[in-house]
C-alpha cells in the first residue's frame, strides 16, 4: 500500500506545494473531504423558476439535478438510477415531473421517488419501492443562491457563507426588487488543468496589468482614463478574507456617490435609463444604501469552494479530475430596471468575458502555462506570500490587506488545509513539516 500523503504539509501559511494540482491523491481527497463535505454551488433558482424545470449540475464530480417540484420546492437529486447505476437525466436543462431511466424504465418523480417498475411481476413480494428513492444532497438557498451539500451535519448555510453574505446581500440588491435572473444563457469552458487554478485567479489582483494589459488599454482609449491603475500599489481598493475560505476584491473606497453606476453601464445608457433605474433604488433602499450597492457594481468574490461572482456573472468551477476543470460563466439580469439597463450589463460582461471577449480567454491561457510549467522538479513550491506584513483588521472585522495581495489565496488554502487535514487544530501549533521527503 503507498504511503497517504500528508496533506496538511503541501499547503504552509504562504506558499502552497505543485502537488496540489498535480497529485490524482490529492484530486480524490479533494473530492472527499472538501466537496462531499461543505457546500457546493449549484446554481441559481431562477434556472428552475416554474414547476417542473431541472438542470443537470455536479457536486465535485459527482452527477446530480436541480429541480423544482409541484409545490416550488427546490431539490438536489444524485443523478444515478437506483436499479444499476444509469444516470437518468442527460439534459442540461428542460422541464418534466418525471425522470425516466432510459436502460431498464425505472421511474422517479421530480423529488426523487420512484414510482414505476416496468414489469413489476418479476420482483417479490418483499420489493419495496420507497426503498429505491433516489439519493438527495441537502439544498441551501441564500437571496436566490442554490448550494447543495452531501454532509448531513453540514452546518446552516448562512453560517457558512460568513461575511461573503454582506457581499452577495449587495450583489442582489443592484435590482430594486432584490432579485436577479440567471436566464441569458450559460458560456461553458474548460481547461487542461486543476479546478483551483480558477479559483485562485478569480480574485487575483496581482495579475489584471499584465495579463490584460491588452484589454485595459483599449478600454482606456474608450473611456478615457486610465483602468490599469486600479490594480497598481496606488490603488485604495482592498483584498478580504471573508472567513471559512471566502475572499473579496472589494471596492468600498469608491462608494462615494451614484457615479459608480458606470462600472457596470460603461456610460452605454441613456440618462433617462440611468435615472429611473437609481430612483428605483433609492425608493426601494434610501440614497445611502443606494449608493453602498452601486459602489459594489464591480466585484469579484470567491464562495469556498466553487462559486466566483464577478461583474454580473456567476461563475461555477467544476473539477473534472487533477488535471481538467470546467467552467460554467452565467451572466445575470436584474429585476425591475429598464431594458436598456440590462442590455448594457450584459454587453459589457461580453466584451470581457464572453468567448471571443478581451479578457478571459488570457486567464485560461495562463492556466495552460501554470500547468505545462509545474511539470518542472525540484522547484516544488508556488509562493503567496504577498502583503502577508501588511494584513490588518479591517472595520468590519475581516483581515484585510492591498487589492494586489495574495490574501484571498491564503484565505482559500487556510480553509482547504482545515478540511483537507483533520489534525489542522494541532498541526497549526507546529510549523508543518517538509515534504521534501515526499518528492
Ligand atoms: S439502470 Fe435504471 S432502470 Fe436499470
Ligand atoms: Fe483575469
Amino acid at each position: 500500500m503507498p504511503l497517504q500523503l500528508d496533506f496538511g504539509a503541501l499547503v504552509e501559511d504562504q506558499r502552497v506545494h505543485r502537488r496540489i494540482y498535480t497529485d490524482a491523491e490529492v484530486f480524490e481527497a479533494e473530492m472527499e473531504r472538501i466537496f462531499e463535505r461543505t457546500w457546493v454551488f449549484v446554481g441559481h433558482e431562477s434556472e428552475v423558476a416554474a414547476s417542473g424545470d431541472y438542470k443537470t449540475v455536479s457536486i465535485g464530480t459527482q452527477p446530480a439535478i436541480m429541480t423544482r417540484d409541484e409545490d416550488g420546492g427546490i431539490h438536489v437529486l444524485m443523478n444515478r438510477c437506483m436499479h444499476r447505476g444509469a444516470t437518468i437525466c442527460q439534459e442540461q436543462r428542460g422541464n418534466s415531473s418525471f425522470f425516466r431511466c432510459w436502460y431498464h424504465g425505472w421511474t422517479y418523480t421530480n423529488r426523487g421517488e420512484l414510482v414505476g417498475v416496468p414489469y413489476p411481476g418479476g420482483y417479490g413480494r418483499g420489493f419495496e419501492r420507497r426503498k429505491f428513492s433516489l439519493k438527495r444532497a441537502k439544498v441551501g438557498v441564500y437571496r436566490g443562491l442554490v448550494f447543495a451539500s452531501l454532509n448531513p451535519e453540514v452546518p446552516e448555510i448562512t453560517e457558512h457563507l460568513a461575511r461573503a453574505r454582506y457581499y452577495i446581500d449587495l450583489f442582489m440588491d443592484l435590482s430594486p426588487e432584490g432579485e436577479v435572473d440567471a436566464r441569458s444563457g450559460t458560456h461553458k469552458y474548460g481547461y487542461d488543468g486543476n479546478w483551483k487554478f480558477q479559483m485562485e485567479n478569480g480574485v487575483d489582483g496581482y495579475h489584471p496589468n499584465f495579463v490584460h494589459q491588452s484589454f485595459f488599454e483599449i478600454q482606456g482609449k474608450k473611456l478615457g482614463r486610465k483602468v490599469m491603475k486600479l490594480f497598481t500599489e496606488a490603488s485604495s481598493y482592498q483584498s478580504k478574507d471573508l472567513g471559512n475560505g471566502h475572499s473579496i476584491l472589494d471596492m468600498a473606497p469608491q462608494r462615494k456617490s451614484h457615479r459608480p453606476v458606470n462600472n457596470i453601464l460603461r456610460g452605454s445608457t441613456s440618462d433617462a435609463s440611468t435615472k429611473i433605474y437609481i430612483e428605483r433604488l433609492v425608493r426601494r433602499y434610501g440614497e445611502e444604501r443606494t449608493s453602498e450597492i452601486l459602489g459594489a457594481s464591480n466585484v469579484n468574490l470567491a464562495v469556498f469552494p466553487n462559486l466566483l461572482i464577478i461583474g454580473i456573472q456567476f461563475r461555477n468551477v467544476i473539477p473534472i479530475n487533477v488535471n481538467r476543470t470546467d467552467v460554467y460563466l452565467t451572466p445575470t439580469t436584474l429585476k425591475g430596471v429598464p431594458d436598456e439597463i440590462n442590455t448594457a450589463r450584459l454587453r459589457a460582461h461580453e466584451a470581457f468575458y464572453g468567448s471571443a471577449g478581451g479578457g478571459a480567454p488570457d486567464d485560461v491561457e495562463m492556466f495552460n502555462r501554470c500547468t505545462t510549467g509545474l511539470r518542472v522538479k525540484g522547484a516544488e513550491w508556488l509562493e503567496l506570500s504577498r502583503g502577508i506584513e501588511r494584513e490588518h483588521t479591517a472595520d468590519d472585522g475581516s483581515i484585510a490587506a492591498h487589492i494586489s495581495d495574495e490574501l484571498p489565496q491564503r484565505a482559500f488554502y487556510r480553509q482547504w488545509r482545515r478540511m483537507m487535514c483533520e489534525k489542522f487544530a494541532e498541526a497549526s501549533e507546529s510549523r508543518p513539516q517538509s515534504v521534501a521527503a515526499l518528492d
